[in-house]
């Protein structure tokens, strides 16, 4: 028998189902509590508020486990490809060989973007974000396919604006890199995988021969894989909620690439290099720095550390900071960003203000060392991370959709003056 939750309201006993993943997670499902009762629950932050079920990632914060349609997130990161993935997201099961070769295919088909759309990136100045120019861009491709406007017009038109996308977003990366540099776009080269394809158009020049280093490629595909999806992270509930108003797929995507770019989000990445590179160039006097961020009176946060969900350590952070070393190692880079890295990780994890508050570094702490080995600029750090997302962004947006969600909207507690009369201006 199903297990119900009671409880006491003004004299009155409300009951309430409780509901169980397949992992044995419980949640009351209070979704006819405002009818029955009047009361909304308030929980900011949404620290104990499901707002979906999904069966595409599970994550155990306190075991460290991730895991995506049930796959290890250490075997996938170990030995599928990117696309595999993003299709094993998508699309629920792993692909036999001709379902990957038919979607790298199709994927491999649409990586070219409209000639117009070079004009929107001359058009910004070399400053510019490229996180700003990539949500532009990608609410910008709705623009170009009309039939992509009506989310649910056709099970083909979807799987044609998913692959498009896929397809994309890299050729939209790189050139926002390319404009930022003013260097010449680089075409796609279609004869190459998804990460080789991404490095040719970040990097090479129509003047020389560009050569894939494969020890990147691998790492780049690894990065990817781990960041491929993380259930009800903010810019995914992002993408649902805004999704869920019946806007196209793009639009959707743009918000999820808004809200990953802040700081406390997948822009730690980027903070977390900068936060390195100040520590170094002020001594690196890593005691002073693990003060000031547990200071109450100081905004300082140790940028990579800490996470919602993940409350004893981040596996991706683990699967990393090895391929962090064997990376380095590899490609002969000696980088002091890394020792004050590991100096940093080691002072905090002794420090009982971490242990008190179960603070770990997440994945993000050493991924930027691994992005500036492979030649990434700092600035294309969050775009990488949207890059990885992506996969993960459009399974859930397609989960939503498919399972007919109501739009999101949540209520509120008002706090604000009750009525009173205006007065004209004259008389204040
Ligand atoms: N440095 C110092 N103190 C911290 C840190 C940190 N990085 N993170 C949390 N704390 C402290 C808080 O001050 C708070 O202390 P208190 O209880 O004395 O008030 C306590 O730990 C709990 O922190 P919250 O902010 O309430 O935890 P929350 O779950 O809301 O935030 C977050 C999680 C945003 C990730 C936070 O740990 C943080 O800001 N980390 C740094 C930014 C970062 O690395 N973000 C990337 C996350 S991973 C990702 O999105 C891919």
């Amino acid at each position: 028998m199903s297990e119900i939750a009671k409880f006491e309201l003004d004299g009155k006993t409300y009951e309430f189902p409780v509901i169980e993943g397949t992992e044995n997670e419980k949640a009351i499902d209070i979704s006819t509590l405002r009818g029955k009762s009047g009361y909304i629950t308030i929980d900011p932050g949404f620290k104990n508020t499901g707002s979906t079920q999904s069966a595409i990632t599970f994550l155990d914060g306190e075991e460290g486990i991730l895991r995506y349609r049930g796959y290890p997130i250490e075997q996938l990161a170990e030995q599928a490809s990117f696309t595999e993935v993003a299709y094993l997201l998508i699309y629920g099961e792993l692909p036999s060989q001709e379902k990957l070769a038919s979607f790298q295919n199709s994927i491999t088909k649409h990586t070219l973007v409209h000639e117009d759309m070079k004009q929107f990136f001359e058009a910004y100045p070399a400053k510019a974000h490229p996180m700003g120019v990539l949500a532009s861009m990608v609410c910008s491709l709705s623009t170009f396919y009309p039939e992509s406007l009506d989310p649910n017009r056709s099970p083909e038109s979807k799987d044609t604006t998913i692959h498009r996308l896929i397809a994309k977003l890299p050729t939209l990366a790189a050139w926002s890199y390319k404009n930022a540099i003013r260097h010449p776009f680089m075409y796609p080269k279609n004869d190459l995988d998804y990460c080789s394809n991404f490095m040719h158009m970040m990097f090479a020049m129509p003047t020389e021969e560009y050569q894939i280093d494969p020890v990147v490629s691998s790492a780049l595909n690894k990065l990817l894989i781990l960041h491929a999806d993380h259930e009800q992270n903010c810019s995914t509930a992002t993408t649902r909620i805004v999704g869920s108003s019946q806007v196209n797929l793009y639009a959707a995507i743009a918000a999820g690439i808004t809200a990953l770019w802040g700081p406390l989000h997948g822009g730690a990445n980027q903070a977390v290099i900068e936060m390195l590179e100040k520590i170094d160039a002020d001594g690196g006097d890593v005691d002073k720095w693990v003060l000031k961020a547990k200071d109450k009176d100081d905004s300082f946060r140790l940028m990579g550390f800490g996470h919602r969900v993940y409350k004893n350590f981040d596996p991706r952070a683990t699967i990393i900071k090895k391929a962090c070393d064997d990376i380095l190692e590899k490609m002969g880079i000696e980088d002091p960003l890394l020792d004050i890295a590991k100096k940093l990780e080691k002072v905090a994890l002794e420090d009982d203000y971490f242990i008190a508050r179960n603070l770990y570094p997440n994945v993000d702490f050493y991924s930027g060392i691994i992005y500036r080995a492979l030649g990434i600029p700092t600035e294309m750090f969050t775009v990488m991370f949207a890059i990885g997302r992506l996969p993960g962004w459009i399974a859930q947006w397609k989960e939503m959709i498919e399972g007919g969600e109501p739009i999101g909207r949540p209520r509120q507690v008002y706090t604000g003056a009750t009525k009173r009369d205006y007065v004209p201006l004259s008389k204040r």
